[in-house]
């Protein structure tokens, strides 16, 4: 398969809600961390498109800002992949390249609500046993928070919160379990 990643392109933005879609299903919006990025800009340098030979959108991933207290972080994700390829490393490409990128702008702790099988290998570890929270609902084994700085998390933890702020309630009967 030869893909290539590169900064997310104007035209990729549009493709977006219909991979999300695809990969994710509709029902995506109503989970916690949407709550946390809803209304916000991915952070500046930090979404990246996999794209094909012909250079067409492949995959996706963005990171976004958050607050942990008082302390700025990224949340990392949406990642998708199209569904016919999936399994063939893009994913995880695409990850490593954005954690390299973000370590290299000077970012400092990244958050993920995933897989911790897929996540643990770059060495994400338990957000719960940090010390951290989520403000919803969350499955707790997959709540999981990365060092990109060593130390980075010795003086943080607490509630995540919006870069901004303000608090986006999710209707009570449609909150889904991240
Ligand atoms: C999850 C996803 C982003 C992985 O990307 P990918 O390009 O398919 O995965 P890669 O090829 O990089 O990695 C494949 C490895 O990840 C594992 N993997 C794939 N999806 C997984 C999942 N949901 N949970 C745990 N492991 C998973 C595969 O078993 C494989 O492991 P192996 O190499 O040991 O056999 C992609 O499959 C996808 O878009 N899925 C639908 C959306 C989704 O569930 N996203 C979750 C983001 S938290």
């Amino acid at each position: 398969m030869t893909y290539h990643i590169v900064a997310e392109r104007p035209q990729d933005a549009a493709l977006l809600d219909p991979l999300l879609d695809r990969t994710f299903g509709a029902d995506r919006r109503n989970k916690t961390v949407y709550s946390l990025r809803e209304g916000l800009a991915p952070v500046p340098g930090l979404a990246f498109s996999a794209i094909g030979a012909a250079d067409e959108l492949l995959a996706s991933l963005r990171f976004w800002p958050i607050r942990i207290g008082a302390a700025g972080a990224i949340l990392l994700g949406p990642l998708a992949v199209e569904p016919a390829l999936q399994g063939a490393g893009i994913g995880r490409a695409l990850v490593r390249h954005g954690l390299d990128t973000a370590q290299a702008l000077g970012e400092r702790i990244c958050v993920v609500v995933g897989e911790p099988t897929y996540y643990q290998p770059f060495g994400f570890a338990s957000a719960e046993a940090a010390g951290l929270r989520l403000p919803g609902p969350v499955d707790a084994p997959r709540f999981q928070v990365l060092e990109l700085v060593p130390g980075a998390l010795q003086a943080v933890s607490g509630l995540v919160g919006r870069a901004d702020g303000l608090q986006k309630k999710r209707r009570p009967d449609r909150v889904l379990v991240d």
